[in-house]
Order: structure tokens, then sequence, then C-alpha cells
């Protein structure tokens, strides 16, 4: 059901209970939990396009990197590794996020440094040093000597290949990454993770930052989670995270022993802390550890163990984290609750292209290609 539907029906009903004169019944107490990830109507052929595209290293300098080499579908789309890798020569310094839901997000990355839209993180992605290394006037030209690319760009409406479509098409694909099929969806939850249930929006407090349909309230959040200590032990981790902290025109930069996160957004400790993060979705959990945004634990248990001590030792974390003194039935009661928002792997062929052929013969008269 797409989200306009799904509004349409609200409004629908609430006429029509005003119509009657009747007061809106509510069903049980599950009518206010929070639903299924409404899915986003797409462009089947542009969709079509951006799921080639996403698998194709091509759109990387080197041609050895795709998308899809850090946001596998099989491991819901994140790399199952604490740390991402990066481009040759450098290693990455945050966990790689699921794509999954990602469409319905407002803003992305750990800190919610980009809240425009998924266009520009597709430019980001490609071109960014540490991450594709890619000129996309590079990737233009390479495209566009494919023919099946070039049928495939003029089959969607796009014409010929170009940077500006591509930037398209990619989040057209990432629109169709839905959660689906979970037991928490399906009403099959056990026992266990019903009763995790009730402590997630009781006793542990968990829903008042991860609230709605995806489990998260969209907001960054200073949780003190420990630092990862490969950022500043493994040479190429730390020169990517160097880079970054130049960029973001921190002071300090060579001398930070901290992830700052989404302090970023305004160099002011006052209005955000240091080590401040997005909170993530809680959906697909089962597929995409390690956790946090430095995967700095492994399992859900060690994440409840963390906030069941009241999260980490910083002094200006959420004052919403307080030790929950909790049992250890209790405990795993939340982790089979938490394993009851995943749901489908995506990996069947709507999200898995054919075998992409980079032996390809260039179109005939790819000297005249136009642009
Ligand atoms: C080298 C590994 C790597 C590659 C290749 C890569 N990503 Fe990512 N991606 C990451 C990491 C790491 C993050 C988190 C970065 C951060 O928070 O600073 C991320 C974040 C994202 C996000 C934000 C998710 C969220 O919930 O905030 C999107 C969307 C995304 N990537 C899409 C793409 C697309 C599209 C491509 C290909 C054009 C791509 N990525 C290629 C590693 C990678
Ligand atoms: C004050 C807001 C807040 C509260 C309360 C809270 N969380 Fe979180 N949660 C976050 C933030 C922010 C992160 C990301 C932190 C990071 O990346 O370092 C997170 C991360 C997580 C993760 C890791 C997800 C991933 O993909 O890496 C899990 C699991 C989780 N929380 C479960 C819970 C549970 C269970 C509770 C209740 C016991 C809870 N949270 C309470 C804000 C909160």
């Amino acid at each position: 059901m797409t989200k306009q539907y799904t509004a349409r029906i609200g409004l629908l009903s609430a006429v029509s209970a005003m119509a009657m004169g009747v007061a809106f019944v509510a069903g049980p107490a599950v009518a206010a939990d929070p639903g299924p990830v409404p899915t986003i109507k797409v462009d089947a052929k542009k969709a079509a396009l951006g799921k080639r595209l996403f698998f194709d290293p091509r759109l990387s300098g080197d041609a050895e990197l795709s998308c899809s080499s850090c946001h596998d579908p099989e491991k819901g789309f994140t790399d199952g590794e604490a740390l991402s890798s990066a481009y040759a020569g450098s290693n990455g310094f945050r966990n790689v996020p699921t794509l999954i839901n990602t469409a319905h997000k407002a803003a992305w990355f750990h800190d919610g440094r980009v809240g425009t839209n998924l266009n520009d993180i597709t430019r980001e992605s490609i071109t960014e040093t540490y991450n594709m290394n890619m000129d996309m006037r590079l990737m233009q030209e390479r495209i566009k000597q494919d023919p099946v690319y070039v049928k495939m760009f003029k089959d969607a409406g796009y014409g010929e290949p170009s940077n500006g479509s591509v930037r398209k098409a990619i989040p057209e694909y990432l629109k169709t990454l839905t959660s689906r099929g979970s037991p928490y969806d399906k009403g099959e939850m056990s026992e266990q993770a019903k009763a995790g249930f009730e402590l997630f929006k009781g006793k542990a407090g968990c829903i008042s930052c991860h609230s709605g349909d995806r489990f998260t309230d969209d907001k960054p959040h200073k949780l003190g989670v420990p630092n990862n200590p490969a950022i500043w032990n493994e040479p190429e981790r730390h020169i990517t995270f160097v880079t970054f902290a130049k960029f973001q025109g921190l002071e300090n930069y060579m001398n930070l022993r901290q992830d700052p996160g989404a302090y970023i957004r305004y160099h002011d400790e006052t209005l955000m802390p240091m080590g401040s993060f997005m909170t993530p979705t809680l959906r697909e959990l089962k597929q995409t550890g390690p956790y946090m945004h430095n995967g700095m634990f492994d399992s859900l248990f060690e994440v409840v163990n963390f906030y069941d001590q009241g999260g980490g030792q910083d002094k200006d974390k959420d004052p919403a984290l307080k030790p929950l003194g909790l049992s250890f039935d209790e405990k795993n009661q939340l982790v089979a609750f938490l394993e009851s928002l995943s749901g489908d792997v995506l990996n069947g062929k709507d999200f898995v292209p054919e075998e992409i052929d980079t032996e390809y013969t260039v179109i005939d008269d790819w000297r005249k290609a136009k642009n």
C-alpha cells in the first residue's frame, strides 16, 4: 500500500465516522502500534535500470567497487563488517547502514549530514574519493558505450545515458527496498517476543527514540557508544577519518580521537554534543549486524546489555538513558522482539539484476555518440 493511499483511507474513515456521528472505535491495543512500512510506487523501467547500475562496478574509478560491494542484499544491504571498506588505498570508519526502507528517510548517513534527497547521496557515493572515487564525466562515457545501457536509458524515458539520469535511476531502485514478511507485521510473534514488545514500550523505554513504522525518530542522540579503536590504530582507516574531519572543518582534526557524529551540523557542543548519532531503524537487524555507527556490538544481546547499564560512560549522554535493571529473561525477551522485526531477505530477481556483462562489444558508432 502506498503512503498516499494510507493517508486517503485515514481521511475517509475519519470523514465517514464524523458523518455517521459515531466515535471512531479503536481495535485492541495493537491499533496504536507501528504498522508495516508502506511500499512506494516506482516506475518499473527506471527502477530496473537503477538496479543494474547499483550492481555495476564500472561506476567506480577503478571498476572494482559497485554500490552492492558494500550494500550486499544477502546482508540486508550492509557488508556484515564492523567498519566499512573503501576505495583501494583507504578504508572506512563507519558501519555500513542498511538500505532497506532508506527511501523513507529525510536525512541520511549516521550523522544525518545529507538532508536533501537520495539523488545527492548517489552522487556523493559515486564521487567521494574514499567511496567509489569516480568522476561522473568518465562514468557517463563508460556507460554510454554499453549497448545494454543505451537501450535501458532510452526505454526508461531518459534518452542518452547521462549523470543526471544515473542519479535518478538508482534512487528509483532504492524505493523498491521495503521491509516485508516480518513476524511482527504478520502477527506471528512468539510469546517471548510479545513480552519483549511490552518491555520495549514500557519499562525499557526504547520506543521514546525507536518510534514509528521504521522504529526510529530520525533524530540524533548521544548514547556513549565506546569508540572503535581500529579507526585510530589502522593507518588506512585513520587517513580516511582525518580527511573526513578536515573536510568537515573540524579545528582539531589531527588530534581528534572521537567520531564527531552529528556535532558537524553546528560545531557547537551545547547544540549537539560530539558523538551523537542518528537513531537507526530496528527493522532487519537479523541481517545487518554488527551494530551501531561503528559496529562496536556484535550481537543484539550485547546491545540490550549496553542499554541495561544505562548506555555508555559519557556524562553528556542522553538523559533518557538510565540503568534498567532487566533480568536475564527480560533481556532475551527484548532480543526476541527485535528479531521479530526482521523479514524477507531481498535477494530475489526483483532486487538483484541478471549477471552484468562487462565484456560487452561497444556500440558500433561509439565515436559519434553525443552528450
Ligand atoms: C565502500 C563502501 C560503500 C560503497 C561502495 C557505497 N556505500 Fe553507501 N554507505 C557506506 C557507508 C560506510 C555509509 C555510512 C556513511 C556515514 O554514515 O558517514 C553509507 C551510507 C549510504 C546511504 C545512507 C543510508 C542511511 O540510512 O543513512 C545510502 C542511501 C547509500 N549509502 C547508498 C549508496 C549507493 C547508492 C551507492 C552506490 C552509488 C553506495 N552507497 C556505495 C558504504 C558504501
Ligand atoms: C535516547 C534515544 C534512544 C533510546 C531510549 C534507545 N535507543 Fe536504541 N539507538 C539510539 C541511537 C541514537 C542509536 C545509534 C547509536 C550509534 O550508532 O552509535 C541506537 C541504536 C540501537 C540499535 C542498533 C541498531 C543498528 O542497526 O546498529 C539497537 C538494536 C537499539 N538501538 C535498540 C534499542 C533498545 C532495545 C532500546 C531500549 C532498551 C533502545 N534502543 C533505546 C537511540 C535510542
